[in-house]
């Protein structure tokens, strides 16, 4: 695979639509996404640029552990699969197998990026693309630190924002779905150039409720008595307000890790050993936080 490609395949995709399923939030926000990826694709080709300037960007941002990157691969397949007929093909892009610390090597990554991969993946139907992490890609030119090579990382911003204008206006066939954890550390021209910006939350107690179920119904396929615990779920779902849906995820599966008998055995985890997990992610949690604040 030429650099810079982390992935690429057909869509619509069996594991992506598996993984859209299994990220709780909001009806509302899937369906948003999906409404905005779908009339990028029909209102572009049909209307001049000068008249509704969309560019076929969305962004997805929010904390670690999410579901950004896994609502991006999901929006993809769930788009073709709506967008009946054309070729769809994904294609993720890994921002850092295109920083490079040779100075205007990563330009000329960023612009054949742009003008030939991207297009060319497009071509004779439809392209998805991820651009996961952009803030790695699209980097705030005002931040720049003086030892990360500013010249570089600003030419690197300067060619992401010129590929994309072009991109835009000459391939209509195109979709960019981005994610990112730090919105404020992402060009401001770029953030500009989105579509639409999607800020996606922590789980509420809803969402904790479905993912713990989730997790647990998982277990349960391997180890029945697992569902028991379900019993258990209000409690389990007070204890988890702040985690994300990744630490909740681990922690529910991290609670078999508190003893070798139920390491062995996890169908004979109890209650009091999945609370105590939660309530220790929660702790991490906010330790890790203060550590970066
Ligand atoms: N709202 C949610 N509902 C269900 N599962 C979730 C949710 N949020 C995250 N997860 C789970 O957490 C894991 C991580 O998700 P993902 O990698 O998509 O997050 P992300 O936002 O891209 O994280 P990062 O910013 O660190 O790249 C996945 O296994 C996913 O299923
Ligand atoms: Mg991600």
């Amino acid at each position: 695979m030429s650099s810079g490609i982390a992935h690429r395949c057909a869509l619509p995709d069996a594991s992506f639509e598996e993984a859209w399923q299994s990220i709780k939030i909001a009806e509302s926000v899937k369906t948003r996404l999906l409404a905005q990826s779908i009339l990028a694709l029909t209102l572009r080709p049909a209307v001049p640029f000068e008249t509704a300037p969309l560019h076929g960007l969305i962004v997805l941002a929010g904390d670690p552990g999410t579901g950004k990157t896994t609502l991006a691969r999901g929006l993809a397949s769930r788009v073709a699969a709506m967008i009946k007929g054309p070729k769809v093909t994904f294609l993720q892009i890994d921002p850092h197998g295109l920083a490079s610390a040779a100075l205007g090597k990563s330009q000329q990554q960023v612009t054949t990026l742009f003008q030939q991969t991207i297009p060319e993946a497009g071509m004779g139907g439809l392209a998805v693309v991820l651009l996961d992490e952009v803030e790695t890609l699209a980097a705030d030119r005002r931040r720049m630190s003086l030892e990360a090579n500013p010249v570089d990382v600003h030419r690197a911003t300067d060619a992401v924002l010129a590929g994309l204008d072009l991109l835009t206006r000459t391939h209509k066939n195109i979709l960019l779905v981005a994610t990112t954890n730090y919105p404020q550390a992402v060009d401001p021209a770029f953030m500009s150039r989105a579509d639409l910006v999607e800020m996606i939350p922590l789980p509420n107690a809803e969402a904790r409720g479905e993912i713990i179920a989730d997790t647990l119904r998982g277990l349960a396929k391997r180890w029945p008595r697992v569902a028991d615990l379900t019993r258990d779920l209000t409690t389990f779902v007070a204890a988890s307000d702040g985690l994300d849906g990744r630490r909740l995820r681990k922690a529910v599966v991290g609670a078999a890790a508190m003893s070798i008998e139920t390491a062995r055995d996890p169908g004979l985890t109890t209650s009091q050993q999945v609370l105590a997990s939660i309530k220790a992610a929660g702790r991490s949690a906010k330790e890790a936080g203060r550590e970066a604040a």
